[in-house]
């Protein structure tokens, strides 16, 4: 059994953070690292929904998309402990937040606006960035989100190299948040 596998971990782990920050990458790792499913968010409400984030959006308006994207998660988080990783708006959601302060462990990747740029225009898949100039609009992004990411658990800087410098300083913040939940609740 690795190290990783070694952390208990009592609630599924929650990645939240902007487009291209990792939540995916990461989050499929630390699934493996931790012995643990992982679910993608965008996926299971592509799933349910039968077509694309991008269809969601453009038949039904975001507030449809916001609307299943909550119950999406709400209903994952009642399941067994996991890691899932987040679309980049659902922490933003008050409800949706709030679902996963009480049902989960939020985890932040935080990256600049260069990584994000970068990671984002591989794909020509999201939504928001087709509105307009893809660097502006992340600009404001983080503007407008990284108080609110700021309330997560766990805050982790994405690294600008190979995913496993990043997975590492998951694990350790994880298990550094985990002694001391478990050091409070002894107190
Ligand atoms: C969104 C992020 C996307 C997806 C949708 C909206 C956002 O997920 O949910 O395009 O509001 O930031 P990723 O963060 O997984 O790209």
């Amino acid at each position: 059994m690795s190290a990783a596998e070694s952390l208990t971990v009592p609630k599924t782990i929650v990645l939240v953070g902007l487009m291209g920050a990792g939540k995916s990458c990461i989050g499929r790792r630390l699934a493996t690292a931790l012995g643990l499913d992982f679910v993608d968010a965008d996926a299971e409400i592509e799933a349910a929904a039968g077509c694309t984030v991008e269809q969601i959006f453009e038949s039904h308006g975001e507030a449809a998309f916001r609307d299943g994207e909550k119950r999406v998660i709400t209903r994952l988080l009642g399941q067994p402990p996991h890691v899932l990783a987040s679309g980049g708006g659902s922490f933003i959601d008050p409800a949706t937040r709030e679902a996963i302060r009480a049902g989960g462990i939020s985890i932040w990747l935080r990256a600049d606006l260069d990584i994000l740029l970068r990671r984002t225009g591989r794909r020509n898949n999201r939504p928001l960035l087709k509105q307009g100039d893809p660097r502006a609009i992340l600009q404001d992004l983080i503007e407008q989100r990284y108080p609110t990411y700021a309330e997560a658990d766990i805050t982790v800087d994405s690294a600008d190299g190979p995913p496993e410098v990043t997975l590492n300083r998951v694990l350790d913040a994880l298990k550094t948040y985990l002694d001391s939940q478990a050091k409070g609740a002894a107190e």
